[in-house]
């Protein structure tokens, strides 16, 4: 099986790791599992939008692994540390009915998440042939698709507010992303949380001053932030409500 991966990018705030679950969501609903969903923001919250309990992270193991004395107090004697620790990353995985959620978490210390984007990118790499998609919520920049923790992106949602600042980021990404020679087979903007679902004529024309192909736009919708202020998953809110009557025409269009 090769999975088709989709990947989201944008400033924070925009409602990427909001759509992600929605996404994982509508797959899992519609049957087309099963899903990996990488949640590879450091300050994950993926797992809330989703409503599962948040697993283990590769973060929160790799600080584990680093005290050796900890280790080897619990190293089984048929293994060695190289396949204990390979053995304790492949247990950072939360497995639900539609889909299996990978949490990349935090590492304290070094600013340079490189070792734990090594460890993602290996997760990925041995367990990507069992799902037929693989959604990825990403931190605001490109940083973890830029050093290659996909083997491949197939679909790239460029995800933005109602604002021209905020299709400008996208623009930049966009940019990005085409000197990064990335090439996704698909990319589309996504513009959420516009007020009444309509676009302003700057915010159009900013649109097409970026080149930016727009696939549809999601409402401010009150919905999700009542889910959100009572904690309840915002991936779950009514079929009917806005945001999803908005997202299921997206991810027709997607052909998913
Ligand atoms: N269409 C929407 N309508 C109302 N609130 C939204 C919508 N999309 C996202 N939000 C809210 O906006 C905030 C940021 O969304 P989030 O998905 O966490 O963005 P990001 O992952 O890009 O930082 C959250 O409180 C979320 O509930
Ligand atoms: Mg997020």
């Amino acid at each position: 099986m090769k999975p088709i991966t989709i990947a989201v990018a944008g400033k924070g705030g925009t409602g990427k790791t909001t759509i992600c679950g929605i996404i994982i969501d509508y797959l899992g609903k519609s049957g087309k599992g099963p899903i990996l969903a990488v949640d590879a923001d450091p300050n994950s919250n993926l797992n809330e939008v989703l409503g599962v309990e948040m697993p283990t992270t590769l973060g929160e193991i790799r600080e584990k692994m680093q005290y050796k004395d900890a280790v080897d107090e619990s190293l089984p004697p048929s293994m060695t540390k190289q396949e204990y620790t390979e053995f304790m990353f492949s247990g950072a995985m939360a497995e639900e009915d539609n889909y299996d959620l990978l949490v990349m978490g935090r590492t304290q210390g070094e600013g340079c998440y490189c070792y734990i984007n090594g460890v993602l990118k290996a997760q990925i790499d041995k367990y990507k042939n069992g799902y037929s998609y693989i959604v990825v919520d990403n931190e605001a920049g490109l940083e973890h698709i830029s050093r290659g923790i996909l083997p491949h992106i197939d679909i790239l949602l460029l995800v933005s507010d109602a604002s021209r600042r905020g299709i400008q980021a996208v623009g930049r990404v966009a940019t990005m992303v085409e000197e990064l020679k990335l090439k996704p087979k698909v990319t589309k903007l996504i513009v959420n949380r516009a007020p009444g679902g309509v676009l302003d004529d700057g915010v159009k024309e900013e649109i097409g001053k970026q080149n930016l192909d727009l696939i549809g736009v999601v409402p401010q919708d009150e919905t999700v932030y009542r889910y959100d202020a009572d904690g309840k998953p915002s991936s779950t809110v009514p079929e009917e409500s806005p945001v999803k009557t908005a997202m299921n025409e997206i991810l027709k269009k997607l052909e998913l």
